[in-house]
């Protein structure tokens, strides 16, 4: 008898590839980030995230009950900060009464079992674009590390139930995690960027946030000294690891699609959830395809974030995550 196995009978119709199906997306898969900027009345498209926009707080309530109807029960938040009020050491990000405080109070307010998770890094506060303070053409480590916990405990105060600090600052977490505990923010969780790669498909948030580091001499031009090399592998298991010994109840990767492998490394040797964040530049790219006629947006959008999860995450922050519940549901 030729052939003896025959793979092709679980694939014979929708019902038998339904029952063998491996990986299933669920509204419970994703975080949604939103971003905020001041004034009222304001949804403004970005430029290069076609169908994502900028909320003011008063427009933010409505999109956070759009979203919570959904089944969309976790968000990101970040915040726009206006220029006058940057400075090196993103002064305005401990405001109590700044945007990302109001913005945690507004959507705690109108949906209270919103999961809010927020960002936690200098540069949309920074005049020079960069997640920490600049002092002589560098990033200066722990005078930004002492902000960045500051910065913890002024989102644990507004209500914040994670931080997720995005910079990259070497012993943040630790630092984060004891002045959260000093001030008995026990509850308050560390969703760490942990491998986070210094990538060009940043483009499109940077747009979003007006947060490009700066072109001015001694100001450096890209985050390499800080965000990991895309080259590597190793490293992203290390710097992992070392987050989780420092306090990370879930660890990040980023970006999504180019990195799966660095997931399932990841995946195979860490017991913590695991959130993968599929970037701005990699919903430009489809949309951008999509808008030409070259693909098929929610078939490629599916199989993109099918993979995402396949690859092992646990967690998905995705610019999608809206399209994709409509979609399945
Ligand atoms: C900044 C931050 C960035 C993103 C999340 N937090 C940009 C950067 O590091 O320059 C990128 C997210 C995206 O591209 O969607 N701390």
């Amino acid at each position: 008898m030729f052939p003896l196995r025959r793979n092709r009978r679980l694939r014979q119709n929708e019902v038998i590839r339904g029952l063998v199906r491996e990986t299933i997306i669920t509204p419970n898969d994703f975080l949604v980030p939103l971003f905020v900027v001041e004034g009222k009345g304001v949804k403004e498209e970005i430029a290069s995230m076609p169908n994502y926009y900028r909320f003011s707080l008063d427009l933010l309530e409505q999109e956070v009950k759009t979203l919570w109807d959904l089944g969309l029960k976790a968000v990101l938040l970040f915040v726009k900060a206006p220029n006058n009020l940057k400075d090196n050491k993103g002064t305005e990000a401990l405001n109590p009464n700044g945007l990302m405080q109001r913005a945690i109070k507004t959507v705690k307010n109108i949906c209270p079992d919103m999961l809010v998770i927020t960002d936690v890094a200098l540069d949309p506060y920074s005049s020079y674009g960069h997640d920490g303070i600049v002092e002589n053409g560098k990033i200066i480590n722990d005078a930004t590390v002492d902000i960045l916990a500051k910065m913890s405990i002024s989102h644990a105060e507004a209500g914040a139930n994670f931080v997720a600090p995005s910079d990259m600052m070497d012993g943040r977490i630790l630092s984060i995690r004891e002045a959260l505990d000093d001030d008995n923010f026990i509850d308050t969780g560390i969703m760490s960027y942990s491998a986070k790669y210094a990538s060009a498909f940043y483009g499109p948030f940077r747009d979003a946030l007006d947060s490009a580091p700066a072109d001015l001499k001694n100001v450096p031009k890209d985050k390499k000294t800080y965000q990991m090399d895309f080259a590597n592998r190793f490293e992203a298991i290390r710097e992992t690891e070392m987050d989780i010994d420092e306090g990370a109840d879930i660890v990040m990767l980023k970006p999504g699609l180019c990195y799966l492998d660095i997931v399932r490394d990841i995946k195979n040797e860490v017991e913590v959830p695991i959130a993968v964040y599929q970037v701005s530049g990699e919903y430009a790219m489809l949309k951008a395809a999509a808008e030409k006629g070259w693909l098929d947006h929610d078939a490629v959008m599916l199989e993109q974030i099918t993979a995402i999860k396949r690859a092992g995450a646990d967690i998905i922050a995705s610019y999608f995550a809206k399209d994709v519940v409509k979609l399945i549901s």
